[in-house]
């Protein structure tokens, strides 16, 4: 059906009110384009929730541009009172018309926008109840440090005190308190691990003895835990990094006996109360006489077994006497005290209680491995 070809008074202006309906309703058809798809629905999957909040956002400016208050359809209606008076209500109507229509397209992609929107974000924000749970992972202490806390826990209700020092020395605790004189071969680059600035990576923990002494003055009765260094090759008892535990013992009338009933006692608590313990001479600079303490295998208790490789008896660690020198080195009268000093190794401890053929398998991190000391 053709449009009658509404005229305006002479007196107001020249303008084509056809022309103008149709312009806006051709701008409008043309922003709406893209639009028109989502008319009746939005198919699922089709956009995003995203992408549907955004086209709701559009949607909402394209109603501003075309039927706001400064629209083209807007214009239009001021037209309204400037046709021929005969013409007025035809082109009122007409006017309307177009306005219906655009605000019907635009109020059908509103709704499907929305309704997909309230989907997309119960959808999303669902949960299923039937799906099980994930199960928090605790985690757990290392066995290194489990064995470091079981060795404590003795000393500690034998009454000595915990003490943790520094991992990099000075040559002065590292070796010169230590009785340990220049030329002897622990000081050799090849068994110590030195820092650009000289300073070593302490080799043993007995480097404590000098500090505890200097703190605390004698009597003095402690064990020092701690990481120590060494410039030694991996094998399934060497690490270049491991654990050892420094006992220490100084006070008046200190005896060779007491080292080896407090080493006795030790293994008593930590092995069982079959458990002896086998002093062998050894050398230490720090101490004289110097011990090496075994202890017999829990295992088989000595007749010997594959814990024990055989011999029935397990290394424990170097022990002896406090050299004088030590105790001068550390500021304490060695005519009136002296002491006993032990230091045994946990990495290789651990191994046993653990039949672990091999310490490295304590530094590799392999959760699988470390799982089974929970
Ligand atoms: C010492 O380190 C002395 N400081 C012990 C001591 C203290 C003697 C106080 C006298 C008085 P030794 O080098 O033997 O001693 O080491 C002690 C223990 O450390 C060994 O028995 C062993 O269990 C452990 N150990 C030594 N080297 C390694 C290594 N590379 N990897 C793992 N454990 C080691």
């Amino acid at each position: 059906m053709s449009l009658p070809v509404f005229v305006i008074r002479a007196d107001v202006s020249d303008q084509n009110p056809n022309l103008q309906i149709e312009a806006a309703q051709k701008a409008f058809a043309t922003d709406f384009d893209r639009f028109s798809s989502f008319r009746e629905t939005v198919p699922p999957g089709s956009i995003s929730l995203s992408q549907a909040e955004q086209l709701s956002r559009e949607l909402a400016e394209l109603r501003t541009r075309h039927v706001g208050k400064k629209s083209a359809l807007a214009a239009c209606k001021k037209l309204i009172g400037r046709v021929q008076p005969e013409q007025r209500a035809a082109f009122g109507q007409l006017v309307q018309q177009a306005e219906g229509g655009i605000v019907q397209a635009l109020d059908e992609v509103v709704g499907s926008l929305k309704s997909f929107v309230e989907s997309a974000r119960i959808a999303r924000e669902s949960i299923d109840v039937t799906m099980p749970g994930r199960r928090a992972r605790a985690g757990h202490l290392h066995p290194i440090t489990l064995m470091r806390q079981r060795i404590e826990d003795i000393f500690v209700s034998l009454g000595y005190a915990v003490e943790d020092d520094r991992e990099i020395e000075t040559d002065f605790y590292n070796f010169d308190a230590l009785n340990i004189p220049e030329g002897h071969p622990a000081r050799d680059e090849q068994d110590t691990f030195y820092t650009t600035e000289g300073f070593a990576l302490r080799s043993q923990t007995s480097t404590v003895q000098i500090h505890a002494m200097q703190r605390r003055g004698a009597p003095v009765r402690m064990i020092a835990p701690g990481r120590v260094f060494r410039r030694d090759t991996p094998d399934p008892t060497h690490n270049p990094m491991f654990f050892q535990v420094e006992g220490l013992c100084v006070d008046r009338g200190i005896t060779m006996a007491h080292l080896k009933g407090t080493l006795q006692e030790f293994v008593h608590r930590l092995f069982g109360p079959g458990t002896k313990t086998r002093f062998r001479p050894s050398y230490f600079p720090f101490t004289e006489p110097s011990a090496e303490v075994d202890y017999s295998c829990f295992n088989c208790g000595g007749s010997g077994c594959r814990i024990c490789k055989w011999g029935g008896w397990i290394e424990l660690g170097g022990s002896g006497m406090v050299h004088p020198n030590v105790l001068r080195a550390a500021g304490v009268n060695a005519e009136e005290f002296t002491g006993f000093a032990f230091g045994l190794g946990i990495d290789r401890t651990c191994a046993r209680i653990y039949e672990l053929d091999d310490i490295r398998l304590l530094f590799e991190n392999d959760v699988r491995f470390l799982e089974q000391f929970r």
